[in-house]
């Protein structure tokens, strides 16, 4: 198999729908060559019939990030499809509706520990589960959306996110010893599930619309994927720590 992920073998957690990012990066990644495992929340004969619209069908494994024994079992269960990994995809946020939409000043705790949990700390518990199965060379990419700034009605998904993008510097710290990698992508808005469960989500779509200097698509997930791929493959082997914004240049310009 020819391509730029050719003989690597890749978990990718995330898809729900085939507007999912991780279906993009999956549907990406099989064609350029890699042999794909997916993980599934919730759902599952839902993923399992998104999984058969990839180019190649893709075993689902069970995984709530959330839960310790789906983690300790995640590398016996990833093992009967492939006898090892190269590459692992977090693409997974979620948040409380009180967490979201204009309520950062009202969200309890325990709604915020939820986003924290399946957003942020997910990312660690998703690489250690996998790290017995990975060898030097090796990545962990996730998805996150530039939390440099405070965006309106993101609140505490926001806080996520940094937290994501500081946990993903730790972790790229931790494993560099063992010749893993950890970049994170930060992608403009794009109509997912997990956009649409944000209140006023709009304002992102207009934003964009009139700002990014490349312009934007709402509904193209593939720059997002290539630039996973490209993270995930041979072609930035001494990059991590990194963030990569595929947003269209938004970043880069001033209000
Ligand atoms: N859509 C955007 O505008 C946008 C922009 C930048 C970053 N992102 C990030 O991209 C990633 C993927 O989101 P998406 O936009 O493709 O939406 P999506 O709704 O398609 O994917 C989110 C996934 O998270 C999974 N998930 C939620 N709770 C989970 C849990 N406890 N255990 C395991 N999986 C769980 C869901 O099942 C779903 O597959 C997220 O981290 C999101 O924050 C999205």
């Amino acid at each position: 198999m020819s391509g730029l992920l050719a003989g690597k073998r890749l978990l990718v957690t995330g898809v729900i729908t085939d507007a999912s990012i991780a279906f993009s990066v999956a549907k990406l990644a099989q064609e350029n060559g890699a042999q794909v495992v997916l993980t599934g929340y919730g759902r599952l004969s839902l993923v399992e019939r998104i999984a058969r619209r990839l180019p190649e069908p893709a075993p689902v494994i069970e995984l709530d990030v959330a839960n310790a024994e789906h983690l300790a079992g995640l590398a016996d269960k990833v093992r009967e499809h492939v006898d090892g990994l190269d590459g692992v995809v977090h693409s997974i946020g979620f948040a409380p509706q009180s967490c979201l939409g204009g309520g950062f000043l009202d969200a309890p705790w325990e709604d915020v520990a939820t986003a924290l949990h399946v957003s942020t700390y997910s990312y660690k518990s998703l690489a250690m589960a996998a790290l017995p199965l990975m060898q030097p060379g090796g990545a962990v990419v996730g998805l996150t959306f530039d939390a440099t700034k405070a965006w309106p009605v993101y609140d505490w998904m926001g806080v996520a996110k940094a937290g994501l993008e500081s946990a993903s510097r730790y972790l790229a710290m931790h494993l560099g010893k063992q010749g893993i990698r950890s970049n994170l992508v930060a992608a403009g808005p794009l109509r997912t599930i997990a956009a649409k469960s944000i209140p006023g989500f709009e304002q992102f779509e207009d934003a964009w619309a009139e700002r990014a200097p490349l312009g934007w698509s709402l509904t193209d997930q593939d720059p997002a994927a290539r630039a996973c791929l490209a993270l995930l493959s041979d072609w930035f082997p001494a990059t991590t720590g990194e963030i990569v914004h595929v947003d269209g240049g938004y970043h880069a310009i001033g209000a």
